[in-house]
């Protein structure tokens, strides 16, 4: 079951998903957070830290995994995930360094790299909250469209429409990276919770494919039905075709 929270627009959205990650971290201060990169959660990293700057939440004891990273670009490259997070989160806030892990992009041994990042996942003994974007396509992580769902962390050929959607971020089409390493479907279906964050009318597709179309390997995110407890926060634009 998906429970879908409807809000107003971005911000809503943003304050609502960032109360439950806060909640979490609340009641659990040494939580295991699954992160995620792209435009959609840039709102809930900034209202949690703004309350991290008011003394209302402590990441002192959080651990953290995402979900996914290009593969070939230096940690400093400004569109590499390692650097997203430092600059619109880590380095906000008082979560330690070395307890902030994302796969490797610059391994260019894409099996042992993705043997070792399952191992860190494993490690954590548990995501207790993971946080989701949505791509145009439904792909969670970079988990695209495909015939089957991945178990485990793998290095995926990311789809034109991805290499599209992220062109907008890169001088052009031809620097964005052809591959990256993503958490599995497995590893995602494996966290305790799961909260999945859409807004703007450019999801609207996708989130009626998502709610009201079959599970399907072809909706990456469609797996998310068949968790116990996942929860989609979407604004009205992002809702409005369902
Ligand atoms: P976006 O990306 O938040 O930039 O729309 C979502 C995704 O591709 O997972």
């Amino acid at each position: 079951m998906l429970k879908v929270v409807r809000t107003r627009d971005y911000d809503d959205m943003s304050r609502k998903a960032a109360n439950v990650i806060s909640a979490q971290v609340i009641l659990k201060p040494d939580s295991v957070l699954g992160l995620a990169t792209g435009s959609t959660p840039l709102g809930i990293y900034r209202t949690l830290i703004g309350w991290y700057q008011k003394g209302d939440l402590d990441f002192a004891h959080v651990r953290s995994v995402n979900l996914d990273e290009y593969q070939g670009l230096p940690r400093e490259h400004d569109q590499s995930y390692y650097y997203f997070m430092n600059e619109n989160f880590f380095k906000h806030i008082n979560i330690d360094p070395e307890q902030t892990h994302l796969p490797d992009g610059m391994n260019m041994d894409a099996e042992g790299e993705c043997a070792r990042y399952h191992q860190v996942v494993e490690s954590m003994g548990g995501i207790d909250l993971q946080l989701l974007g949505i791509g145009n396509n439904g792909h969670i992580g970079f988990n695209e469209p495909a015939e089957d769902f991945a178990e485990r962390v793998h290095c995926v050929e990311l789809t034109e429409s991805t290499i599209r959607a992220n062109a907008r971020f890169f001088a052009s089409e031809a620097d964005v990276p052809r591959y990256a390493y993503t958490m599995g479907i497995g590893e995602i279906m494996s966290a305790k919770r799961v909260l999945i964050v859409a807004s703007g009318k450019a999801k609207a597709p996708i989130l009626r494919d998502l709610i009201h179309g079959p599970v399907t390997p072809h909706v990456p995110a469609s797996i998310l039905k068949f968790h116990p407890d996942a929860t989609l926060i979407a604004d009205e634009d992002a809702l409005s075709l369902v």
